[in-house]
């Protein structure tokens, strides 16, 4: 039998359960195909053991610059620009850059389905300051020692209709689901997708940036795709470490935009074979487009969308 009884379960706070009742824990949460459901988001069941030792024992710093983000948004890119602007004083031989040879995924590792998921409590000592982390996780669900901290969090989202299509290719190619593309959709208007629903992770970080502007910044996919350089010099800003003028003249932003660009990126072999964090390497780089959705969708699957974002952002500034 049990030692949870799945009614017992929801009443548990996260730091109430141990590591040896882990397991009993995650079987007794709602379940539909891979997901299970926690706390009000959908959780691919693989990663939850990393979820709950994350949220029980991540300490944060004051000076971690942490990247937030729900899956297919676009953040192997905005993981390499991070690490670029962060560490360029380090790297100033482009040549030799260390993401020329290492996944963005390396350098700025998940800690929850990362670090976290592979030991109970890692070493994160051997991380310099700032420390760059990554996370799928929703605000609300975050450890209490980020939202207490004064610590930068960057937040990027994409047009639902393109994560949508980007989500469907890199559960096709990692052979994550057996759904049709139809079957696929459907979870998704009904908020039924890994980190889902997209509508309240994206209000988690949004209602977050309202009330503390200094500590969230929020991007967007296509406004990044549009002007590289201005938000890279936006994201330095924020992040405290603005592009002098004299690494403006010398084509520092320039350069950095180029070295994380799709073109550069998915042509080099690190990124073209191979696994990271037990993805085909090569799925996390598809066509990084804007408005791909055009070739899959129906008129009608377009107009649903359309609705439930209107709906659920009304009142929001909001928009895709
Ligand atoms: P598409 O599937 O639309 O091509 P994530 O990194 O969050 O998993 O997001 C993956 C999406 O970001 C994919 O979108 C991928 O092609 C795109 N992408 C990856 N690297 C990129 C880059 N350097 N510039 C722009 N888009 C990129």
């Amino acid at each position: 039998m049990s030692t949870l009884d799945p009614p017992f379960s929801d009443h548990l706070q996260e730091d109430e359960i141990t590591p040896d009742q882990y397991g009993d824990f995650i079987s007794s949460l709602p379940t539909v195909g891979f997901l299970s459901q926690y706390r009000g988001f959908w959780f691919p069941t693989w990663h939850m053991q990393g979820v709950l030792s994350f949220q029980k024992h991540f300490q944060a710093h004051e000076t971690d610059i942490l990247l937030m983000t729900p899956p297919k948004v676009g953040t192997t890119w905005l993981k390499a620009i991070l690490f670029a602007i962060v560490n360029r004083k380090h790297h100033l031989d482009l040549q030799k850059h260390p993401l020329l040879t290492n996944n963005p995924h390396i350098l700025v590792p998940y800690l929850d389905i990362q670090l976290y998921n592979t030991k109970e409590v890692p070493d994160l000592t051997s991380f310099p300051s700032p420390r760059l982390f990554s996370t799928h996780l929703p605000y609300t669900l975050l450890p209490a020692s980020i939202k207490d901290s004064t610590c930068k969090i960057v937040y990027l989202y994409r047009n639902p209709k393109d994560t949508f299509v980007s989500l469907w290719h890199f559960m096709e190619k990692n052979e994550t689901t057996t759904d049709s593309f139809e079957e696929t959709f459907d979870k998704f208007c009904q908020g039924v997708n890994p980190f889902g629903p997209y509508w309240d992770h994206v209000l988690s970080y949004w209602n977050e940036s309202l009330e503390k502007s200094q500590r969230v910044l929020y991007l967007r996919y296509e406004e990044l795709k549009e002007q590289p350089t201005t938000h890279l010099k936006r994201i330095a800003e924020f992040l405290e470490c603005p592009f002098s003028s004299e690494e403006e003249t010398k084509g520092m932003v320039n350069d950095i935009s180029r070295l994380c660009s799709f073109d550069h990126l998915s042509k080099l072999e690190v990124n073209k074979s191979g696994t990271t964090i037990d993805m085909k390497t090569e799925s996390l780089f598809h066509r990084g487009k804007v408005g791909d959705w055009v070739n899959y969708f129906t008129p009608q699957m377009s107009e649903k969308l359309d609705d439930i974002f209107k709906e659920k952002f009304h009142g929001t500034r909001l928009t895709f």
